[in-house]
């Protein structure tokens, strides 16, 4: 739904984008600055008042944190802006203002990566050295494949960082068309690993979907590396820099959020009838699935939206070369 929601609204705002793009960057770097002013705080041993509180602004920064519904949608947007051929109005549009669709991703990203690089990074990495970190793990290979997401996330983060940097007008001219056209090309490796990113992260809570221990409660930071489904608990955004932190006396300690479904809630069933005894009408908000097949979806949309862009790209380089 992201997905289409900001494809429309970068075709419907395209030239006002192109023209103020200025205002969209600073508005975009506004939610990054509200995570980055507390977390720097934090460094200096002041705690402040944490901004994903504020009603609809903390929704923001939750899915800045997050990374899918702002930061992926965007990057999708742009992978398929280079793999499609700019034949209709739509692709052309959007041809129109890529660059300044990859600067604005930076800022949902950046926040993403400085969130998980502290709260995600540092467990991933103790349980690759610590033998009894990796011991303590419910299901260890489970485990592995996520904190072996959140490395590959900080190499995507280094490689990330100068492909953004270089979007910008001024550096890009300081720097030449050519050397600059050579740097973004390792911006397929970017999205080959972005995919591995998202695919590890969700097969990773798959296979270890309680995260915990066996049973025992678990300190923290092994809770935070060890639970992809911790590190994608997308229920639990109360606290935006939740993972690691609100979970930690949830699923951290072995137990599994319960689907929101009930019993009498499912697709297909008819809710109680309605005042004036007409049965209430059943809409998409009532389809409610458990988090496996949430799962089995999203990896799914990950196979689809891949594939799909690698088919294209690799059409489309096939037809210039005729
Ligand atoms: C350029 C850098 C990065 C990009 C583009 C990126 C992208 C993404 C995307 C798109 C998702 C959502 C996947 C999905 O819903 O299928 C995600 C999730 C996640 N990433 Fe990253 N990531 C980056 C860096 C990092 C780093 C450095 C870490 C940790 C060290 C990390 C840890 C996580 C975790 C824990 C999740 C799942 C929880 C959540 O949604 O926040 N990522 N990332």
């Amino acid at each position: 739904m992201a997905l289409g929601v900001l494809t429309l609204l970068a075709v419907l705002l395209s030239k006002s984008i192109k023209k103020h793009a200025a205002v969209y960057y600073i508005v975009f770097a506004i939610p990054l600055a509200l995570v980055a002013i507390p977390f720097i705080a934090r460094l200096f041993g002041i705690e402040m008042f944490s901004f994903g509180r504020i009603p609809f602004l903390g929704g923001i920064i939750r899915d800045y944190i997050h990374a899918g519904t702002l930061g992926f949608p965007l990057l999708i947007i742009i992978m398929y802006i280079g793999a499609l051929t700019p034949k209709n109005p739509i692709v052309i549009k959007l041809l129109g203002i890529r660059k300044e669709l990859s600067i604005l991703s930076g800022f949902p990203i950046l926040a993403h990566s400085l969130i998980r690089v502290t709260n995600n990074f540092p467990g991933a990495l103790n349980f690759f050295i610590d033998s009894e970190a990796r011991g303590r793990a419910a299901n260890a290979l489970g485990a592995g494949i996520s904190n072996f997401s959140f490395i590959l996330g900080v190499l995507m983060l280094a490689l990330f960082i100068p492909l953004w940097i270089t979007s910008f007008d001024s550096v890009h001219r300081r720097m030449g068309g050519v050397k600059w056209k050579k740097l973004q090309r390792w911006a397929y490796v970017l999205y080959a690993m972005l995919f591995i990113h998202a695919m590890c992260i969700q097969v990773g809570s798959m296979l270890n979907p309680r995260g915990g221990g066996r049973g025992e409660a678990r300190p923290a930071v092994e809770v935070t590396a060890t639970t992809a489904e911790t590190a994608h608990n997308h229920n639990n955004r109360a606290n935006p820099e939740s993972h690691g932190r609100a979970e930690r006396g949830g699923r951290g300690n072995g137990k599994m959020a319960q689907p929101t479904a009930g019993a009498g809630n499912k697709a297909g069933e008819a809710r109680p009838a309605g005042r004036g005894g007409h049965p209430q009408s059943l809409g998409f908000a009532d389809i409610t699935v458990g988090p496996q097949t949430k799962r089995y979806i999203h990896m799914g949309s990950l196979l689809l939206i891949f594939g799909s862009y690698l088919y294209l790209r690799v059409r489309k380089a096939r037809v210039r070369k005729q």
